[in-house]
């Protein structure tokens, strides 16, 4: 018996253990209930008499040797590995992930996205132009009469001195420079930034931002149009939206309309976005004037086409019921931060 202790203390002395795994399996051998030591408690009973005293010390000694030991490996293992973790070459794979917060969309480029993807999905591509134009791009070739009130310092920021160069009042412009490039067909959407010399206000701004649209073949009718604009109203607003085409006038467009969509919120009821009329204006729309296709040398007798042109603040605050215009240039994180499920 004296001896079977003896083995086992030179055993627990000797023993180390590289991982808790290893620890844990000592352990088992050692102090579980079915372990070497509970079982030499066991046959302690068989032990004589008049040695029972010696072998109960060595016995003793032993098992608490192995619970210390067992204890002591425990805590170098866990020094080590918060150690091992420290390590900046070694990096630990079983660390939880660290949280990265990302930024979010501003609302107004989430539209102006949605609002390129209905029409590319229809075939139109995206053109840009500058933002700083001349006369003949922001008004001439657009068929404005020189004496035009659009053209005046009041509604128009001019760059320096020249009264040629301005900050472009609409993308318009853009479509403009896109004929006097390409050959029909054509079939374009020019978002960007447009400027006007306006009384800041909850529903006017000097900068905002617009997207023209443009079609451009042979045979291209106003029915067109009217197909595509309805095409476009349902997927940003949704499939039960209705259109309504209203007369009006642009000096680019002949005939010209507005375009209404029925009120996506009331369902044509009569609510205070629409203002109980059951119908929200969108857009300005028509038929490209003869005049500004012969202003980029494209053959009126031969191709025909639409365009239109609608401001991205306006849908966004329809879609947002957004009721302040200003939101969108404040930078305000509290506002922000509402699109940041947004793409
Ligand atoms: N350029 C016009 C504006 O800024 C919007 C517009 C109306 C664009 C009719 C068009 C159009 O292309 O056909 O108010």
């Amino acid at each position: 018996m004296i001896e079977k202790i003896k083995a086992l203390l030179r055993e627990a002395e000797r023993f180390q253990a590289k991982d808790q795994e290893e620890l844990e399996s000592f352990r088992i051998r050692m102090l579980s209930k079915k372990g070497a030591i509970p079982s030499l408690f066991q046959d302690f009973k068989t032990v004589d008499p008049d040695q029972r005293k010696e072998v109960g010390m060595e016995l003793n000694k032993l098992k608490q040797f192995a619970a210390e030991k067992v204890q002591q490996i425990k805590e170098q293992l866990e020094t080590e590995s918060i150690n091992h973790k420290a390590e900046p070459d070694r990096p630990d794979m079983s660390m939880p992930a660290g949280f990265s917060p990302i930024g979010s969309r501003h609302p107004l480029s989430v539209i102006r996205n949605r609002i390129n993807k209905i029409f590319e999905r229809i075939g139109f591509v995206i053109s840009e132009g500058p933002e700083i134009e001349d006369d003949w791009h922001i008004f001439s070739a657009l068929n404005f009469p020189e004496e035009h009130p659009a053209r005046d310092m009041q509604d128009t920021f001019f760059v320096g001195k020249d009264p040629d160069i301005a900050l472009r009042t609409h993308t318009s412009s853009v479509q403009v420079r896109v004929m006097e490039n390409q050959k029909p067909p054509i079939r374009t959407i020019s978002p960007g930034r447009v400027f006007r010399n306006e009384a800041i206000s909850a529903r006017a701004h000097c900068i905002f931002h617009q997207v023209e649209g443009l079609y451009i073949d042979e045979g291209v009718s106003f029915a067109d149009m009217k197909q595509c604009l309805l095409y476009f109203a349902r997927e940003m607003f949704g499939e039960e939206t209705q259109i309504r085409l209203r007369p009006s006038f642009f000096p680019f467009t002949e005939p010209s309309a507005e375009m209404d969509v029925s009120c996506s919120l009331c369902g044509g009821k009569g609510c205070t976005i629409c203002k109980y009329s059951g119908w929200i204006e969108i857009m300005g729309c028509g038929m490209v004037d003869p005049n500004v296709l012969e202003n980029c040398n494209i053959d009126s007798k031969k191709y025909s086409g639409y365009a239109f042109g609608m401001g991205i603040e306006r849908i966004a605050m329809i879609i947002y019921q957004i009721k302040d215009l200003r939101m969108f240039f404040e930078n305000d994180l509290r506002f922000l931060r509402q699109f940041t499920a947004a793409i």
